[in-house]
């Protein structure tokens, strides 16, 4: 007679490795800048390169209070990510919504992420940009 699916003992034993395994895969929160929140100047190339590796459903955190004007766009490409172009940008959070405990953003797309902050010259000269590639947990 052929077997199908599994039988008790395997589901036990699938069930205990799976549990295990949800230890490790517990997401984490990351506050974008670290101290440094989101603002003008601080190289988050630099920070995000520091910080890495991202996890799958890690979710950042977009600090920035409403007196400095700042936002948080994703960009669609590499070429407006380098550019600093908006045009096909998509608003994630506007200048008021990094108030409190912040914008949470949870990386929940296999892609690559391009922030920038979408205010004044916050991309081009104040470095407000940065890549982010989730990876999976193991
Ligand atoms: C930001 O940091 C990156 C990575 O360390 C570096 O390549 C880049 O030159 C820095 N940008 C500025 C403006 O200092
Ligand atoms: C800016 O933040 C302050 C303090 O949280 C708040 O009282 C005020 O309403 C905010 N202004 C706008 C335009 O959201
Ligand atoms: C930002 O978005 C929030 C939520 O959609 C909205 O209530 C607020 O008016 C917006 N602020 C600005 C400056 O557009």
């Amino acid at each position: 007679m052929a077997s199908s699916g599994f039988n008790a003992e395997q589901i036990i034993l699938l069930v205990a490795v799976v549990t295990s395994l949800s230890t490790f895969t517990q997401a984490t929160t990351v506050v974008v800048g670290g101290s440094e929140n989101w603002r003008y100047g601080y190289n988050y190339t630099e920070w995000a390169a520091n910080t890495a590796p991202f996890y799958f459903h890690d979710t950042l955190v977009f600090k920035y209070d409403n007196t400095t004007t700042h936002s948080v766009y994703m960009m669609p490409n590499l070429w407006s990510y380098l550019q600093c172009d908006f045009g096909k940008a998509k608003l994630l959070a506007n200048t008021t919504q990094g108030e409190g405990d912040g914008f949470r953003f949870v990386l929940n797309q296999w892609r690559v992420f391009y922030f920038a902050s979408g205010e004044a010259n916050d991309c081009k000269d104040g470095q407000m940009k940065m890549v982010v590639v989730p990876w999976p947990r193991f």
